[in-house]
This record gives structure tokens, C-alpha cells and sequence, in this order.
């Protein structure tokens, strides 16, 4: 339960190329991120389909020291916590609403050796992850509803960031608060301001021209000196 130091750059690999999905992963990595974001989405928890098992463990032969964060919008997670761990997982986030035993659910996987998160969306009261955070590595607050990239940011996720930050400051906790969901350049200094670290970005990194400019620009606009908001 320890926050990362610096700030974070996950891309979300659903924005990339999927026929050069390889590829496209090194050329992030290059570019100096982070952490891989690796959306899996069931068809049933929400209205997308997008990847799954295979595609972790290939990513984990093909980058065996890359940052795995998988991020889960599948019905009944629980049912897949040791299989994404064992695939090459370093952090698994899941939506408590859809596990049948949350707590049991983040001891299991870091039981099986990672981290991990609670993911909230927009409409999800912080409320919902009260009694879980004190065991958990991460809150992956959702500032676009789950389902598909490429969406504009909910505005009310700023407020949700500050009474988070306020929520982990009462109870002396220091872990690591990641945002994900319509965050580029021109917003990622605001959202670092409200107490999010780690930072996934799909669309404003795999569709713009030059990856490396895109999280050159991303890094300088999160060394800009931070506004500290009058008490
Ligand atoms: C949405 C996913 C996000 C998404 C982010 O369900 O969890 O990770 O891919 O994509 P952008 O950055 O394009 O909003
Ligand atoms: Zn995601």
C-alpha cells in the first residue's frame, strides 16, 4: 500500500493499432511510459468487448519488465483474479458493484503477488469503497462512464479527486489515485491538481502524430509548478 513516487503515464492500449499491437506497445515504451493500461471488457458489465487473457500473456512474454495495469470491467471479477495475476498482472482493478466479495476479492490479489485497485465511475458514490480502502493499492477513479476510449472527461470527477484526496489525507493513507478516461494534454495538469498520480491516456497518446511528443508535452505540463488551491 504505497503510493509511487512520481507521476504516472499509463497509456490505454485500447486507442492502439490492434494489428500492430506489439509494436505499438514498444513504441510507448520507448516513448518513456510507465505503465500499460490494459482495458478488458466482457460484453456484459459493459457494452464493449474488447480483450482478454491471451492478450496479457503475450504482452508479458513479449515485455517481461513492463508495468501490466489491468483494469477490469467484467461482470463477477472474482472469477478471474488469479488468472489475470498469473498472466503477468502487476496491478488488478475491478468494480466493486459487480464482485460478489470486494474484500475478499483485493486480499486475493495480492495474495497472487500484485496490487490492487478499486475502480469507481462517474455515478459511483465514494461512499461505495469506504470500508475497502484502507486494504487497497490504488483508486482508479473513472472520469468517463466504462465501455469505449475516446470520450469527453465528466467534469464532476475533479470534485470527486479532491474528496478522495481529503478522504486518504483524514485517514493518513498515501496510495496511489489514477484517472482514466479523457485525459490529455490540456487537462492533465488540472486532474493532477485535484490528487490524481497516475495518469491513463488512450486516445490523446496511440491517435496523435508523434507518441513521444504527446507524453513530452503530457510530462512538462505535469512539472508546471502545482496550484495549490487557498484553504
Ligand atoms: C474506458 C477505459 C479507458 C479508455 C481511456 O472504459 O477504461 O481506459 O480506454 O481512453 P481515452 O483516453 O481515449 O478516454
Ligand atoms: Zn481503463
Amino acid at each position: 500500500m504505497t503510493k509511487s513516487s512520481n507521476f504516472l503515464i499509463a497509456p490505454s492500449i485500447l486507442a492502439s493499432d490492434f494489428t500492430r499491437l506489439g509494436d505499438e506497445c514498444q513504441a510507448v515504451l520507448e516513448a518513456g511510459v510507465d505503465w500499460l493500461h490494459i482495458d478488458v471488457m466482457d460484453g456484459h458489465y459493459v457494452p464493449n468487448i474488447t480483450i482478454g487473457l491471451p492478450v496479457v500473456q503475450a504482452l508479458r512474454k513479449r515485455f517481461p519488465n513492463a508495468y501490466l495495469d489491468v483494469h477490469l470491467m467484467i461482470s463477477n471479477p472474482d472469477q478471474f483474479i488469479e488468472p489475470f495475476v498469473e498472466a503477468g498482472a502487476n496491478l488488478v482493478s475491478f468494480h466493486p458493484e459487480v464482485s460478489h466479495h470486494p474484500h475478499r476479492a483485493i486480499q486475493r490479489i495480492q495474495a497472487a503477488g500484485a496490487r490492487a485497485g478499486l475502480a469507481i465511475n462517474p455515478g459511483t458514490a465514494l461512499e461505495t469503497i469506504d470500508y475497502l480502502i484502507e486494504d487497497i493499492d490504488l483508486v482508479l477513479v473513472m472520469s468517463v462512464n466504462p465501455g469505449f476510449g475516446g470520450q469527453k472527461f465528466v467534469e464532476s470527477s475533479l470534485r470527486k479527486l479532491r474528496e478522495l484526496q481529503a478522504l486518504l489525507d483524514q485517514r493518513g493513507l498515501s496510495i496511489d489515485v489514477e484517472v482514466d478516461g479523457g485525459v490529455g494534454v490540456n487537462n492533465i495538469a488540472q486532474i493532477r491538481d485535484a490528487g490524481a498520480n497516475v495518469f491513463v491516456a488512450g486516445s490523446a497518446i496511440f491517435g496523435s502524430p508523434s507518441y513521444a511528443e504527446t507524453i513530452g508535452a503530457m510530462r512538462k505540463a505535469l512539472a508546471v509548478s502545482q496550484h495549490k488551491p487557498s484553504q
